[in-house]
């Protein structure tokens, strides 16, 4: 393995913190490293080309008071294959608030566990103000480019994504939506490579949807009127339409108007789906009323007959009670386990000539983040992979393959004391068919205290990782993942190697 170090930030968390969500397997790191031809068990597949890249909320200061895990600076990891051969590299994302906290040497925003009125600074980010741009939440690659958001609303950061050098923010030619931001979840479909987005906050009309081109120009930007400030968090597309939501979680408005921030559910109130063409206007939008829930992810759609089929996490318990067992953290954070909020594979049938929707439970199973191959993103498809949850905690054990076709489920559980992250689908290359690829994730290894990118096998996820590659220093649990195909990144084949490419 040949291992630089390129940077190191300084943290000013504290040596004896006891925060689960800074220690552990959350430890943050505070180095930036670029490693190449990595140690591998077993053996990387000729056809994986391209990259894996990870978003991670990496705090590097503590917080004014309450940290929550949301809070963290983002940083990404990216593994890189070709030729049989892997490199990594990790980055920060170099936000105007991380830059502005690194000069001043301590935290400048509150989080979202506190008031924004205890902000230092009196600018900032996300549907609530007032707080850091951390853009610590998913990765997405549009146009050649990654693009990292933010849990809240805020500025969408652009990084190379083979170096992870933060390129600046998205500006579609000047038509940005500065004044919202887009949500932490956006749309590519690599069909059109068009990237959907959305974005809500507490101002009328409280939600819009938009479209960039393949040229990464803002085409389309209209309002979706809601009945007050609502915390959509994700979106689905099929070929024709966007599918936006209006899930009865949201601020408790007495507070708000208090500045504070509280999310209550409402179980009198339906969870309403909104259906718009996917260049529609605001009067376009068919809402249709579901069962009260909170979907935190949906997983994909696609349209069948008269009806759009829509796939996600119906939550059974989006508001879980304090039931006084655990510790103050536990309690605290019970809103993060799965377990708690009883996430379960789920699917809604939006019939447009009825205006009618139909529910019904796909699995029994705890499962979460769920991924599809990208190549069948809104269309009809088989196959969903999602993530199994630590009982109580934020943490990952295992992956699970669910065949939407059979019901049935392939498992993989991670060893006692590893932790993975969302997984990618990444289809071989030449891929015939939907299965027809490798499943990617990150480890971090309490045990053997180090870090791993796993590789499966999609269609044999039971089976275990056909290749285990070790990373130079163990990573902090993170959130969102994606899987770009070499072909995809502007360079990629110019260079005989990655290696060569990252090191002109
Ligand atoms: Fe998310």
């Amino acid at each position: 393995m040949d291992v630089d170090v390129v940077g190191r930030v300084l943290s000013t968390l504290p040596e004896d913190d006891d925060h689960p969500y800074r220690t552990g397997p959350w430890r943050p790191q505070a180095t930036e490293w670029r490693a190449d031809d990595l140690e591998v068990i077993g053996e990387i597949p000729a056809d994986l080309d391209g990259v894996y890249l990870r978003n991670t909320e990496n705090p590097v200061h503590p917080a004014l008071e309450r940290y929550h895990p949301f809070d963290g600076d983002g940083m990404v990891h990216v593994v890189g294959f070709r030729d049989g051969k892997a490199f990594y590299r990790n980055r920060f994302v170099r936000t105007d608030g991380f830059l502005a906290e690194a000069e001043a040497g301590r935290p400048l925003w509150a989080g979202i566990a506190e008031r924004p009125a205890k902000s230092p600074r009196e600018d900032g980010w996300g549907a609530r103000g007032r707080m850091k741009d951390a853009s610590s939440t998913d990765v997405v690659v549009h146009a050649g480019v990654a693009l990292t958001s933010f849990y809240q609303c805020g500025d969408l950061y652009r990084l190379d994504p083979l170096t992870l050098e933060t390129l600046g923010k998205a500006d579609w030619g000047g038509a940005f939506p500065y004044a919202c931001g887009v949500s932490a979840h956006t749309k590519v479909d690599p069909r059109t490579g068009e990237l959907l987005f959305f974005n809500y906050g507490t101002d009328e009309p409280y939600m819009h949807y938009g479209v960039v081109g393949a040229d990464d120009r803002l085409s389309h930007y209209v309002d979706i009127p809601l009945p007050g400030p609502r915390l959509p968090h994700d979106m689905a597309f099929t070929e024709n339409y966007a599918i936006l939501n209006d899930c009865p979680l949201f601020w408790e408005p007495e507070l708000m108007a208090r500045g504070l921030y509280a999310a209550r559910f409402h179980p009198e109130l339906p969870t309403r789906l909104g259906v718009i063409p996917r260049r529609g206007t605001s009067s376009q939008v068919r809402w249709f009323e579901a069962d009260p829930t909170y979907v935190l992810h949906w997983v994909n759609a696609y349209e069948e007959g008269d009806e759009i089929v829509l796939d996600g996490f119906f939550q059974g318990d989006p508001e879980p009670k304090d039931t006084g067992d655990g510790g103050h953290y536990r309690r605290m954070f019970r809103f993060l386990a799965l377990d708690r909020m009883q996430t379960r594979l789920h699917r809604w049938r939006l019939n447009l000539v009825t205006g009618r929707c139909r529910e019904e439970r796909l699995s029994d199973s705890i499962t979460e983040f769920g991924v599809v191959n990208n190549a069948y993103g809104g269309l009809g498809y088989r196959y969903a992979y999602a993530a199994t949850g630590v009982e109580g905690w934020f943490l990952f054990d295992g992956l699970v393959r669910h065949d939407l076709v059979t019901g049935g489920e392939e498992r993989y559980r991670l060893p006692d004391g590893v932790y993975g992250s969302e997984p990618a689908m990444a289809p071989r290359v030449g891929s015939a068919s939907e299965e027809d690829g490798y499943l990617v994730t990150l480890t971090t290894d309490m045990s053997e205290d180090r870090s791993e990118c796993l590789i499966f096998d999609a269609a044999r996820v039971a089976d275990g990782p056909l290749a285990r590659i070790r990373l130079p220093e163990r990573i902090s649990s993170g959130t969102h993942a994606t899987w770009a195909a070499g072909d995809g990144i502007p360079g990629w084949r110019e260079a005989d190697s990655p290696v060569r490419a990252l090191r002109l």
